[in-house]
């Protein structure tokens, strides 16, 4: 274990907005993978899933994770939303540290992404559509990867926030 605390969860459920508030909160560095791709690749995870596909995506993902799990403790990292799918992932994610999943409901999610131009996976004419059958498909997932799970439904980030902080004491 590496001491980490990583936050997963689906599309628009918080994840980077809560990462960065905790790493000031805790005093520790913020890291974001899909940050970590584009600089990487020089190019945005839209133009990457444009150019190259989903799966070339999902196996930066994975790389990424890898390198993670041999060069950093004690930080505070989000992850994109279908890091969690691959089961090699959730062995990376186990071993990176705590795994907190950031719960929405699909409604929460669309409410927060509409218009959003920047998520390939949910671009199209029925975006709700998307939103619930991907989500349906992957909660369970989420689920087993998480140490601990949160719910977001509802609830002012302040006291997402204060519940987060709780579980990293
Ligand atoms: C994805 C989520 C995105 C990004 C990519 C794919 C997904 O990250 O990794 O568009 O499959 O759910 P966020 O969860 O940070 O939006």
């Amino acid at each position: 274990m590496n001491n980490n605390i990583i936050l997963i969860g689906f599309m628009g459920c918080g994840k980077t907005t809560m990462g960065i508030r905790l790493s000031y909160k805790l005093r520790r560095q913020f890291l974001d993978t899909d940050k970590l791709i584009e600089k990487r690749e020089g190019r945005s995870i839209s133009e990457i899933f444009e150019a190259e596909g989903e799966e070339y995506f999902r196996r930066l993902e994975t790389k990424i994770l890898e390198e993670l799990t041999e060069s950093c403790s004690h930080q505070i990292i989000s992850v994109g939303g279908g890091t969690p799918l691959r089961e090699e992932n959730r062995k990376l994610l186990r071993k990176l540290g705590k795994v907190i999943y950031l719960k929405v409901s699909p409604e929460t999610v669309y409410q927060r992404l509409r218009g959003d131009r920047t998520r390939p996976l949910l671009q199209g004419d029925a975006p709700m559509k998307k939103i619930q059958e991907l989500l349906e498909k992957r909660e369970s997932l989420y689920e087993e990867a998480a140490d601990v799970i949160i719910t977001g439904d509802g609830k002012k980030q302040d006291e997402v926030l204060l519940e987060v902080l709780e579980v990293c004491r």
